[in-house]
C-alpha cells in the first residue's frame, strides 16, 4: 500500500494515508540464552509482519538510542539474588541513573523470566517495569513474570504484545504467515525432548574423596542434535520413586487414578504425574499460597500470611514434609496441577566435543547429597543418575545453546580457562574440539579441587593434551592438600604478570563453576591483577574488565 509513488495517475485519488508503523526495539538480558531465544522468536514474528525491528542484548544497545525507541519490549532473566544478567548490568545501571532520559514517547512491556524458589523472583524484570514507567513511558501490556516452566506464559505474552502492536499499526501492516515453518525432521527441543540412551556412567572421583563426581556418556545417535563447546545438555529428571510412594501413601491416593496435568487436558496416572511431571522436591512461596486453598488446613492458611515464616519453612523442605506437617483434608489428586509446578530440566555444561564424538555427549556431574529436616535427601537429577541410571537406560534430554559462552576457534586468540570442580567440564569439551580440528595456539587452564589424589578430574586427558600441545599451560590448586587453602585465584595471582600479558595480547577469559564464592573471588582477583599489572586504579581496572565483557572476551558460565 505504501508503494503508491509508482502510480502515474495520482490526481484523482486521495493521498494515501501514510501511517508509518512504529519501530520496535527488543532488548534482552540473558544469562543462559532463554531470554535471547524468546527475543529472537518475537523479532522474527514481527519481521514477518513487515515491522521495523531491532533486537539486541541490553549491553550491546547504545543507551542514547533509547529516546528514539518507539515500542520497547524488554525480555529479561534475573540472576542470583535479584541481579540483572551479565549482559544487562550496564543498561540496568544506566536506566536507574540520573542520566536516564525521559521516555514519554515510548511504549513498553516487560517479560521477565525467573525462578520462584528465589526470594527476589523476577526482580530485574520488575525493576525495568517500574523504572520505565517512572521515566514516563507508557505500559501497553502488563508485565508477565514467569517461573522456570516459562514457555506457556511467555508465548501468551508474545502473542498478546504482537496483537497490540498490530492494532497500533492499523491496517498498514500487512500480516504475512506468522506460523513457524515446519522443519523437515523432528527437532528435539525443550518442549519435545529426545529420549537418549545412557552409554556410560562412572565415578571420576577416587576412593576417599569427599565428593562423588561422575562422568556420564549419553548417545545422541539419530537425534540430529548437535552442540558447540560451551553449550549445555538439559535433562528432565524423574523424582525418586521412594519419595513418590511415600507421598501417595501419606495421602492415601490410588497411584493408578488418572488426573489432568495441564490446561490442555492431558492426563497421567497419579504415580506417573508425581514421578515425571510435577516437582515435589522443592517448596516455593507460590506453591504454599496456592496449596493453602486446597489443603483446608487452618495453620497452613495462617502460615502463608507471614512471608518471613514461609521463607523459613520452605527452606530445605519438600512436598512430603508439607503434607506431613499440614495434613490436607480431602485433597483430591486432580487438584495438584493447580499448585505444583512442572519439573524443570537441569542444565549441565557439556564436557565433550561434537566434532570429536558426533553421536555422543559427555557430562561431569557432582552428586548432591545432604541430610536435612530428619531425612537423607539428594539432588533430583544427580541423585537419579547416581542411584538409578545404568548404561542402557534412557534420559529425556535436549541441547541448550549458550550464546554467552562461546570460544574462539582459531590459533591466534589466546584462551584462559578457569574451571575448578565440575566447572572444568566445558573446557574439556573445548580442548577436545581443538584437538579434533588440530588447532594449536595458546590455551591456559586453571583447575582446582580438594585433593590431588582423589579429585584431579580428567587428569590423563589434560596430561595428554599438554604433551600434544593442545593445552599450553595448566595450573592446579588442590585446596585441602596443604595447611593453607589454595584456590585457583591464588595461582592466577602467582602468575599475574603472564596472565596480564596474555590478556593484553587479546586473550579471551572463561570462568565456569560455583558462582557465589569462586566466580566472585576470581572476578576480584582479575580486577586486582589488571590494576597492579596495568598500573590502573581500581575504577579503571573495573572499566577494563567491563570492556572485555562487552567485547565478549570475558565470559562466564556460573551457577
Ligand atoms: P574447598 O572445598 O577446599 O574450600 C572445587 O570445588 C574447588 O573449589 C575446591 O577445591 C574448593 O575448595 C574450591 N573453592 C571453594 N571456595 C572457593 C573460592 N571462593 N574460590 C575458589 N575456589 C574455591
Amino acid at each position: 500500500q505504501s508503494q503508491s509513488s509508482q502510480s502515474v495517475t495520482p490526481v484523482e485519488q486521495p493521498a494515501p494515508t501514510q501511517v508509518k508503523t512504529r519501530t520496535v526495539t527488543i532488548l534482552y538480558g540473558s544469562e543462559t540464552g532463554n531470554s535471547q531465544e524468546l527475543a529472537e522468536q518475537l523479532s522474527k514474528q514481527l519481521k514477518d509482519m513487515q515491522r521495523d525491528v531491532t533486537v539486541s542484548a541490553m549491553d550491546d544497545f547504545k543507551p542514547k538510542k533509547l529516546k528514539e525507541a518507539e515500542d520497547l519490549l524488554i525480555i529479561t532473566a534475573t540472576h542470583g539474588e535479584g541481579d540483572p544478567p551479565d549482559n544487562a548490568i550496564q543498561f540496568h545501571e544506566f536506566l536507574h541513573s540520573r542520566k536516564a532520559p525521559k521516555l514519554e514517547n515510548v511504549n513498553f512491556s516487560v517479560l521477565s523470566l525467573g525462578d520462584e524458589s528465589y526470594e527476589h523472583f523476577c526482580q530485574t524484570g520488575k525493576d525495568f517495569d517500574k523504572r520505565l514507567e517512572e521515566l514516563g513511558a507508557t505500559r501497553i501490556h502488563p508485565r508477565v513474570d514467569c517461573d522456570v516452566d516459562y514457555e506457556e506464559l511467555a508465548d501468551e505474552w508474545i502473542s498478546e504484545v504482537i496483537g497490540i502492536l498490530k492494532k497500533d499499526a492499523g491496517n498498514n501492516a500487512e500480516t504475512v504467515d506468522t506460523q513457524p515453518t515446519p522443519a523437515e525432521q523432528p527437532i528435539y527441543s525443550k518442549s519435545n525432548p529426545y529420549s537418549a540412551e545412557v552409554l556410560d556412567n562412572i565415578v571420576l572421583s577416587g576412593k576417599g574423596s569427599n565428593k562423588e563426581t561422575r562422568h556420564i556418556e549419553i548417545s545422541l545417535e539419530g537425534s540430529n542434535l548437535n552442540y558447540e563447546p560451551g553449550d549445555c545438555l538439559a535433562i528432565y529428571p524423574k523424582n525418586d520413586p521412594a519419595l513418590v510412594q511415600a507421598i501417595i501413601e501419606e495421602l492415601k491416593w490410588n497411584p493408578e487414578q488418572t488426573i489432568p496435568i495441564n490446561k490442555q487436558g492431558e492426563i497421567r496416572s497419579v504415580q506417573e504425574a508425581l514421578t515425571s511431571i510435577f516437582e515435589i522436591t522443592r517448596l516455593t512461596k507460590g506453591l504454599l499460597e496456592k496449596a493453602s486453598t486446597y489443603f483446608h488446613h487452618e495453620k497452613l492458611q495462617q502460615l502463608v500470611t507471614d512471608p518471613e515464616q514461609v521463607k523459613a519453612y520452605i527452606d530445605g523442605r519438600d512436598l512430603l514434609d508439607l503434607i506431613i506437617d499440614y495434613p490436607p483434608k480431602q485433597l483430591d489428586p486432580t487438584s495438584i496441577m493447580h499448585f505444583l509446578r512442572k519439573i524443570p530440566a537441569r542444565q549441565y555444561s557439556i564436557a565433550s566435543s561434537y566434532q570429536a564424538n558426533p553421536d555422543e555427549v559427555h557430562l561431569t556431574l557432582a552428586t548432591v547429597r545432604y541430610h536435612t529436616h530428619g531425612r537423607d535427601r539428594c539432588g533430583v537429577c544427580t541423585g537419579e543418575i547416581a542411584d538409578r541410571i545404568k548404561p542402557g537406560d534412557q534420559l529425556n534430554v535436549y541441547v541448550h545453546k549458550n550464546p554467552n559462552f562461546k570460544f574462539p576457534m582459531d590459533e591466534k586468540t589466546p584462551v584462559i580457562m578457569i574451571g575448578p570442580g565440575t566447572g572444568v567440564a566445558p573446557f574439556r569439551g573445548y580442548i577436545e574440539e581443538r584437538e579434533e580440528l588440530e588447532l594449536k595456539g595458546k590455551t591456559w587452564l586453571f583447575f582446582g579441587d580438594q585433593h590431588f589424589r582423589t579429585d584431579f578430574l580428567y587428569q590423563v586427558d589434560w596430561q595428554n593434551w599438554l604433551k600434544q600441545g593442545y593445552l599450553t599451560k595448566m595450573d592446579v590448586a588442590f585446596s585441602r592438600d596443604s595447611e593453607q587453602k589454595v584456590y585457583v585465584q591464588h595461582r592466577m595471582q602467582e602468575k599475574a604478570k603472564e596472565l596480564f600479558e596474555w590478556i593484553e595480547t587479546g586473550a579471551h577469559l572463561y570462568v565456569c563453576g560455583d558462582e557465589k564464592r569462586m566466580a566472585k573471588d576470581v572476578h576480584e582477583t582479575l580486577i586486582s591483577i589488571i590494576s597492579e599489572q596495568g598500573s590502573l586504579s581500581e575504577e579503571a581496572a573495573k572499566e577494563y574488565i567491563n570492556k572485555l565483557k562487552q567485547e565478549k572476551r570475558y565470559q562466564r558460565d556460573v551457577y
